[in-house]
C-alpha cells in the first residue's frame, strides 16, 4: 500500500512536525530519511509541547511505529537523550523504534570540524551551520576511508576504527591555524561510543529490510522530512545548504523505499518566508514587518535559539521546490501569524540584471541580485487562533491563500492556524479542487 511524504518547501521550519502529527493517525510507520540533529520539530497536543529532532514525531502515538533509515546521519548521544526524555514522560520506545545499521555515526571530531570550517568559504562568507558535525559526517561517509556506520560499532575492530580515525583527525586539526580544541582522546571516545553502542543494541536493525518488507504487508508509511527542499545539497541554495537531500528527492536514497511507494506527497509552506543561517533570501524583511513576523511567529531556531531571517512569502522558490519534489497538494502553517499587517505581499517573480523570470536561479550569483516583484494583497486584523473551518476565515485570509495556491500552480488542502493540533483547517479532496475565494479569478 502506497505512503505519504511531508516535504518542507522553503529553508526548513515549516511546521512540518505538527503536519506529521496529525497525519501519523492515517499511518503505521514514520520514517525519518536525512538530517541528523540539526533539524527540529516542536508537537504541541494536549497543553504540552514536544521537541523532537531525530526522533520520528509519529513516536507520540502509541500504535505507531518510527524508523531512522540510513540516509540520516546519528548523534548516539542526542538519540539517546531524546529516548530517555520521552520514556520519562511515559513514552515507550521498545519495540516502537528500529535505527538503521547504516547510519553514519557522528563523532566529536566532525563537531570539531564543523566549527573550525564554518565561515571558510572562498568569499569569507559562513553558511552558518548548526554546528552538529552533520556536514562533516556526510563528507566521511562519501570519502569512506574516515566513515565510521552504526553497524560498525558492534564490531570487533571499533576501537582500532576510532583510533584509526582520530589519530588522522588529530594531525589535521593540528595544521589548522585557528584550531584551539585539545586533541581528541580515542580511548575516552571509543569507551563512551561502545556505551552508546549497547543502549542502542535493541534498536539498531537493517531499516532497508525491514521497509521494504512493511510496503509488501501493505503497511502505510509517512515519510518525514527535514529541513527544507531549498536546503537540498544539490538542488538547493549551494553552498548554503545543508549535507542531504533535503527534497523529496531524497525519500528513496535515504530510506531505499523505492518512489513508486509514495502516492501522496505533500509541500509545507509557512505563510510567509524565514531562513537560519547565510545565503541570500530575495524577500527578507529587515526591518518592522520582519520583527512582526519573528515576535509572532516566535521565529527562534529550535535546535540552536538563533532568531530566524524572515520575509514575505516567495512563490518564485515555492513555486521551484513544490516542482522539484513532486508535490501534489499543499499545507500552509502560520497563516495567523501575518494577522495585523495592513497589507500582504507576496513575491510572484524575480528581476536579475532588469530581466523578469518566474525561474529559481540554479546560481547563488544570481539569486544574490534577485530583486523580488511584489504583488499586494489586503491583509486582515481578526486573530485566527480559534478559526476551525475554511468558512470562519476572514475574506483576505482567503484569498491570500488562494493567491499561493494558484502561483504554486497545487491545490492548498490544509491550513494551520495556531500550534495545536487542533488549530489545523482540513479541506476534504473535493473541497481542494476549488478556490478558497471564490470572487478570486483564476491567474488573477
Ligand atoms: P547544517 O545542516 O548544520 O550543516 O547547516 C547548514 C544550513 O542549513 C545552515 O544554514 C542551517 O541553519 C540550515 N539548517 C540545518 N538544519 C535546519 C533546520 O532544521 N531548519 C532550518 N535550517 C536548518
Amino acid at each position: 500500500m502506497p505512503g505519504t511524504c511531508v516535504i518542507g518547501l522553503q529553508w526548513g521550519d515549516e511546521a512540518k512536525g505538527k503536519l506529521v502529527d496529525i497525519l501519523t493517525e492515517d499511518h503505521d510507520i514514520v520514517v525519518r530519511y536525512a538530517g541528523g540533529a540539526n533539524a527540529g520539530h516542536t508537537v504541541v497536543f494536549g497543553g504540552q509541547t514536544w521537541k523532537l529532532s531525530i526522533i520520528p514525531s509519529g513516536i507520540l502515538r502509541e500504535g505507531v511505529d518510527c524508523v531512522i533509515t540510513g540516509g540520516v546521519v546519528l548523534d548516539p548521544a542526542k538519540v539517546i537523550e531524546e529516548m530517555d526524555g520521552l520514556e520519562s514522560r511515559g513514552l515507550r520506545m521498545h519495540g516502537r523504534l528500529r535505527i538503521s545499521d547504516r547510519a553514519h555515526v557522528v563523532f566529536p571530531w566532525h563537531v570539531v570540524e564543523d566549527r573550525l570550517l564554518d565561515g571558510s568559504l572562498s568569499d569569507g562568507g559562513a553558511i552558518g551551520t548548526t554546528g552538529r558535525g552533520i556536514g562533516p559526517c556526510y563528507r566521511d561517509k562519501v570519502g569512506r576511508s574516515l566513515a565510521i556506520r552504526l553497524g560498525d560499532l558492534y564490531r570487533g575492530d571499533f576501537r582500532d576504527k576510532v583510533a584509526h580515525v582520530a589519530s588522522f583527525k588529530n594531525r589535521l586539526f593540528a595544521s589548522w591555524p585557528t584550531n584551539s580544541a585539545a586533541p581528541l582522546d580515542a580511548d575516552e571516545i571509543h569507551s563512551r561510543y561502545a556505551g552508546y553502542a549497547e543502549r542502542l543494541r535493541p534498536y539498531v536493525v537493517d531499516t532497508t529490510a525491514h521497509l521494504l518488507d512493511a510496503v509488501e504487508a501493505g503497511r502505510r508509511l509517512l515519510f518525514e522530512g527535514a529541513q527544507g527542499a531549498l536546503l537540498d545539497i544539490d538542488h538547493g541554495t549551494f553552498p548554503y545548504v545543508t549535507s542531504s537531500n533535503s527534497s523529496g528527492l531524497g525519500v528513496a536514497s535515504g530510506s531505499g523505499v523505492p518512489g513508486r511507494w509514495v502516492d501522496r506527497v505533500i509541500g509545507v509552506l509557512k505563510a510567509y518566508s524565514t531562513r537560519v543561517g547565510g545565503g541570500p533570501m530575495p524577500t527578507e524583511q529587515d526591518n518592522a514587518t520582519g520583527v512582526h513576523i519573528r515576535e509572532r511567529g516566535r521565529e527562534y531556531g529550535t535546535v540552536t535559539k538563533r532568531p530566524r531571517r524572515c520575509g514575505w512569502f516567495d512563490a518564485v522558490a515555492a513555486r521551484y521546490s513544490a516542482r522539484l519534489s513532486g508535490v501534489d497538494e499543499l499545507a500552509v502553517m502560520l497563516l495567523d501569524v501575518l494577522g495585523g499587517l495592513d497589507e500582504l505581499r507576496i513575491c510572484s517573480a524575480y528581476e536579475i540584471d532588469g530581466r523578469r523570470t518566474t525561474q529559481f536561479p540554479s546560481q547563488i550569483g544570481d539569486l544574490e541580485k534577485a530583486v523580488p516583484v511584489y504583488e499586494t494583497l489586503p491583509g486582515w486584523r481578526e486573530e485566527l487562533d480559534a478559526v476551525r473551518s475554511e468558512r470562519d476565515l476572514p475574506a483576505n485570509a482567503r484569498r491570500y491563500v488562494d493567491r499561493i495556491a494558484e502561483l504554486i500552480g497545487r491545490p492548498v488542502s490544509i491550513v494551520s492556524v495556531g500550534p495545536d493540533r487542533a488549530q489545523t483547517i482540513i479541506r476534504d479532496p473535493e473541497a481542494t479542487r476549488r478556490p478558497w475565494h471564490p470572487q478570486q479569478p483564476a491567474n488573477a
